[in-house]
């Protein structure tokens, strides 16, 4: 089996139903379900004993220790962070203590269990780091895509904690030599996105007739990526990847933010226009820019692409289309993150499951 850490956020949810979708290997999720952390997205495998919760904290050693030794996993997987920039600049500390001093303990736990694991266990044995394309800090208008090689530069107390976690990660390869794997991937969209985040914010607060915030002109560039991309990259590098080597996970896809929001806005429009006939993109407010925003962030995907033969299969316009449409199609689960309603679901549903 393999572990998933922050299985119930976002990407992680995504990647353990895209898991079991794929092959029967059973996944024990350690989320600490944070405000991120909803286990509705998660209610199909409700029935399903392929999938094993476990609440925890990746900081918690004595619980990372315990479960590892319970479960004896062939990789595990860490997606737990803190995720949200605007929420780093509010308030830094979590993003130090779950991405860096967290990511620190989570590694301790599994040098020891992987110290004890003989043969092929231990030759097999991998630690896949999750990360991201902010590490490397802003990109001027004509500069080329992050490669695999670009200084480290991270500019938010988000991406400094990514960056240091990413650092500690490769050091236990090098010191210790843990058969350690890292993926650095540009912004994830799709189903489940947490609505803090510029789409999904964007979906739901149309729908609901609120304003739709762009920070300063909207001429920041992001390199978009469909989430289920992501999922199977990681998956593709896990099999196939080098230990103590890093992948760039990008979607060739670069944007300015207020493109994106025309896009959103011209998609809802076709799939749920405005009773009054006006187009959403009426909704548009320009508010006061983040502060530090970083201008532009570009991947180049060669390497994994190269080596490993990955290549996303959604374009932009396929994938934001599902997700538009996905969002239309559940309601019912944005109604409950915005009412708290999704943090009732641990006792509703999952009392009797959590181990
Ligand atoms: P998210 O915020 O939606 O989910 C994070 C999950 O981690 C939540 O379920 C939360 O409860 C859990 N968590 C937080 N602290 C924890 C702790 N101390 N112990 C255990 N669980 C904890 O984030 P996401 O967007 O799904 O991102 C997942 C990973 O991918 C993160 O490491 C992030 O840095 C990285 N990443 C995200 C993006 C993106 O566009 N969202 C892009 C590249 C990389
Ligand atoms: P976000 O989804 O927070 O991801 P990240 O900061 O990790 O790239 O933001 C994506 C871009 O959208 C970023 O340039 C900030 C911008 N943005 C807005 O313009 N308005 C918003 O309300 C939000 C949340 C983000």
């Amino acid at each position: 089996m393999i572990f998933v850490t922050g299985g119930a956020g976002f990407i992680g949810a995504n990647f353990v139903l895209d898991w079991l979708a794929e092959n029967d290997e059973p996944v024990v999720n350690i989320d600490k379900l944070t405000y991120a952390g909803n286990l509705e997205s998660l209610a199909s495998l409700q029935e399903d004993n392929r999938h094993i919760f476990a609440q925890g904290d990746i900081g918690d050693a004595g619980l990372m220790s315990e479960l590892l030794e319970k479960y004896q996993p062939r990789a595990v997987l860490n997606f737990a962070a803190e995720s949200h920039v605007d929420r780093s600049i509010h308030g830094p500390e979590a993003f130090v203590q779950t991405n860096v001093v967290g990511t620190f303990h989570l590694l301790e736990a599994i040098r020891a269990y992987w110290n004890k694991l003989e043969g092929t266990r231990k030759a097999d044995f991998r630690l896949l780091h999750v990360s991201t394309d902010e590490v490397y800090g802003s990109l001027a208008a004509d500069d080329p895509a992050f490669t695999e090689e670009h200084r480290y530069e991270p500019n938010s107390p988000y991406s400094a904690s990514k960056a240091a976690s990413d650092h500690l990660v490769r050091s236990y390869h090098h010191t210790y030599g843990l058969p350690v794997l890292t993926t650095n991937c540009s912004n994830n969209y799709g189903p489940f996105h947490f609505p803090e985040k510029l789409i999904p914010l964007i979906i739901v607060n149309a729908l609901a007739g609120k304003s739709l915030p762009i920070y300063g002109d909207g001429q920041q560039i992001r390199d978009w990526l469909y989430v289920k991309d992501h999922c199977s990259a990681i998956r593709r590098v896990l099999k196939a990847g080098t230990t103590g080597e890093t992948y760039n996970v990008g979607g060739w896809n670069e944007k300015p933010n207020l493109d994106i929001v025309h896009l959103v806005c011209s998609l809802l429009d076709e799939l749920c226009p405005r009773a009054d006939k006006q187009g959403y993109a009426e909704q548009i407010s320009f508010v006061t820019d983040r502060l530090g925003h970083d201008r532009r962030y570009a991947i180049d995907a060669r390497k994994i692409e190269r080596e490993l033969g990955w290549k996303p299969a959604e374009t932009f316009e396929t994938g934001i289309r599902k997700t538009v449409q996905w969002y239309l199609d559940n309601q019912g689960w944005v109604a409950n993150v915005q009412s708290g309603g999704y943090r009732d679901w641990v006792e509703k549903n999952y009392q009797d499951k959590i181990g």
